[in-house]
């Protein structure tokens, strides 16, 4: 996939603003025409002092101003005229300002639609692996105060910028063209001036980076703690973690303290450097003007110029030092940006026996299956038991296509998983997650959200065979009940049977379900076992669980023990063998039903 590559942080600002670079061209157009009429005032300023009240003859376009207008005489006894054309001048600066800015604007939304739709899109595609590295709250902060860094500096610096640059130079040119020897005098504190500046934004850069990463720390603690209100609450944690929040708060305020301390002294430094540089071409002026060689015209215009002028240049620093604010905000996208996509590619029907040979995966160096060989028929049923942290879910994830094995191979109808689309793997297994994701929607939307075409009907019938459906008719709105975010309104038992029935409207070739009865009673899971065993038609099933009675019926049952089969059979075959198996059965059958979630 060609996206894979990544992008350099100026590909990935150019890719961002795919739809409103126009848009900012034509902003940046009528922000040019702004600093060219801008630049006219002084001159007519000039004009003024120096030909109309003063006796200098007028040159070209102000030569012809004059002419048409009455001649000099005329123009001295109806200085309203003057000032008219520089009002109408004015104007037409006011219009294209106005037309630029609300360009400006408008491309910048378009922007940022396009940055959220960009990164949301990546989002759901970035391998899972990448969630391994980055924090929920981290990722937010990306997708929202970095996207609007980068938006402030393209909409509210890049194109100031040429305006910044065109001021400079048609000031500069002015200047030099009324009187070369004082302009050289203000050119020559330019350097200084950017230079300065430029030193400080280094600097600044530099903690503008601290900062975000330490905002990214403070959101992520925060974010981590709504998410797992419940736990902290349970288990009296509250102190720990407000001190823990205060801590990284504190530190993250003092960061922001000192970068403000360094900022103000930037400004106010500079101010005094520029301040020395208008002192200077003030004085030097005046024994111009004492000389002669000076018109006063020209100096109340060229006051007026190096006036244009020192304020963007000032600007300058404050552009490159968004500038690199925007360069670690890019690049903090560009990290997700470039973190590669699963390839959904096309959905095609697979069908076949699903065979492991040598599966060996980690998440790390060490492997937590290691070396797995295992036969799936389509259409039966697999049983896959074993104790905490065996490996089974990890197992579970890699039939479901969501991780490819280190080593070894899995394959689907003789041909590898690597070699079918990941849309056409996924439509072929279905998991339901050990602990899954309930949206804060509808119950009804909930169970249909993995089918979008599925209608009322559909859902209650899956509804029926989960057990779910008794439970959703006591509920005030029946399927239009509304559960809190993550189904903290459902109990455990019912957000299980949710998933399966969700499970089960995909209808799939291949579902598996990873411990999705541990919070249903006993008599409920056989029931459920029960309406899926009625059901299941010629799809293939595999219960993950650490209770005999939901894998004993099972065509066959695998016995995981620290990553590896520890013994495979039908549960008769396993209990003959007096291994593993035979072992927990006795454990569980002997112990009372409350006590065998904890018999593994
Ligand atoms: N995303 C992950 N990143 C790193 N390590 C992981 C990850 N998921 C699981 N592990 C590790 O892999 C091992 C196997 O985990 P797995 O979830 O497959 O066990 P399990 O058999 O499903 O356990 P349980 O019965 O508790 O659900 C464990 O040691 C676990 O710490
Ligand atoms: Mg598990």
């Amino acid at each position: 996939m060609e996206r894979n590559k990544g992008f350099t942080n100026a590909g990935l600002l150019g890719y961002f603003l795919k739809g409103s670079l126009a848009i900012f061209v034509l902003s940046v157009a009528f922000n040019i025409a702004v600093t060219f009429l801008t630049a006219l005032i002084p001159q007519i300023i000039s004009f003024t002092v120096d030909s109309v009240i003063g006796d200098s003859p007028a040159e070209g376009v102000f030569l012809r101003f004059t002419e048409l207008s009455g001649g000099r005489e005329y123009l001295r006894g109806h200085l309203y005229i003057v000032a008219a054309a520089a009002a109408a001048i004015a104007l037409v600066a006011a219009v294209c300002r106005y037309a630029s800015a609300q360009l400006n604007n408008y491309a910048g939304e378009k922007m940022m639609q396009r940055m959220r739709n960009c990164l949301f899109s990546r989002i759901q595609r970035v391998p899972l692996s990448f969630y391994g590295g980055h924090r929920t709250g981290d990722i937010i902060q990306r997708c929202t105060n970095d996207a609007q860094t980068i938006l402030t500096f393209v909409s509210g610096q890049l194109v100031p910028l040429v305006r910044l640059v065109g001021t400079i130079a048609l000031s500069l040119a002015f200047m030099f063209m009324m009187d070369p020897v004082l302009a050289a005098i203000a050119a020559a504190f330019l350097p200084v001036v950017v230079g300065y500046s430029v030193f400080f934004d280094r600097k600044a850069g530099k903690s503008f980076k601290k900062c975000d990463e330490e905002e990214g720390v403070l959101s992520a603690y925060a974010q981590e703690n709504l998410t797992g209100v419940r736990i902290v609450r349970a288990f009296g944690r509250e102190k720990y973690e407000r001190d823990k929040f205060e801590r990284q708060n504190s530190y993250y305020t003092g960061l922001w303290v000192r970068l403000e301390r360094f900022l103000a002294l930037y400004w106010n430094s500079s101010a005094f450097l520029t301040a020395l540089q208008l002192m200077t071409i003030v004085v030097a002026g005046t024994v111009f003007c004492v000389r002669g060689t000076l018109s006063a015209g020209d100096f109340i215009a060229f006051i007026s110029y190096n006036t244009m002028l020192i304020a963007p240049v000032r600007g300058l620093g404050r552009i490159i030092s968004n500038l690199a604010k925007a360069r670690v905000s890019l690049g903090r996208l560009n990290a997700i940006m470039s973190a590669g996509e699963e390839d959904y590619g096309e959905m095609k029907p697979l069908s076949g026996d699903i065979s492991l040979r040598g599966v060996k995966f980690g998440y790390g160096e060490k492997y937590v299956l290691d070396g797995i060989d295992l036969d799936i028929p389509q259409g039966s049923t697999l049983g896959i038991i074993g104790a905490t942290g065996s490996g089974k879910s990890t197992l579970a994830a890699l039939l479901a296509g969501l991780y490819l094995p280190s080593e070894g191979e899995i394959c689907v109808g003789g041909k590898r998983y690597g070699e079918y689309s990941l849309a056409s793997l996924r439509g072929h297994v279905g998991l339901v997650l050990q602990e899954g994701y309930i949206y804060s929607r509808t119950v009804g939307e909930n169970i249909a959200a993995a089918s979008p075409g599925a209608d009322a009907e559909d859902v209650r019938r899956v509804s029926r065979i989960a057990c779910l459906d008794g439970s959703v008719s006591g509920f005030e709105k029946g399927y239009d009940t509304v559960v809190g975010e993550r189904g903290v309104t459902l109990s455990g038992g019912q957000r299980q049977r949710l998933c399966i029935a969700r499970a089960l409207l995909r209808n799939t070739p291949v579902t598996i379900f990873d411990d999705s009865l541990s919070a249903v009673d006993s008599a409920t899971d056989a029931d459920i076992r029960e309406a899926l065993a009625r059901e299941r038609g010629g799809s293939t099933f595999i219960f993950i669980s650490h209770r005999i009675t939901t894998v004993m019926d099972a065509d066959k049952i695998i016995v995981l023990d620290g990553g590896k089969i520890a013994e495979s059979g039908t549960h008769a075959e396993l209990l003959e063998r007096g291994g593993l198996y035979s072992r927990i059965y006795a454990v569980q059958a002997g112990l009372p039903e409350e006590a065998e979630g904890g018999a593994e």
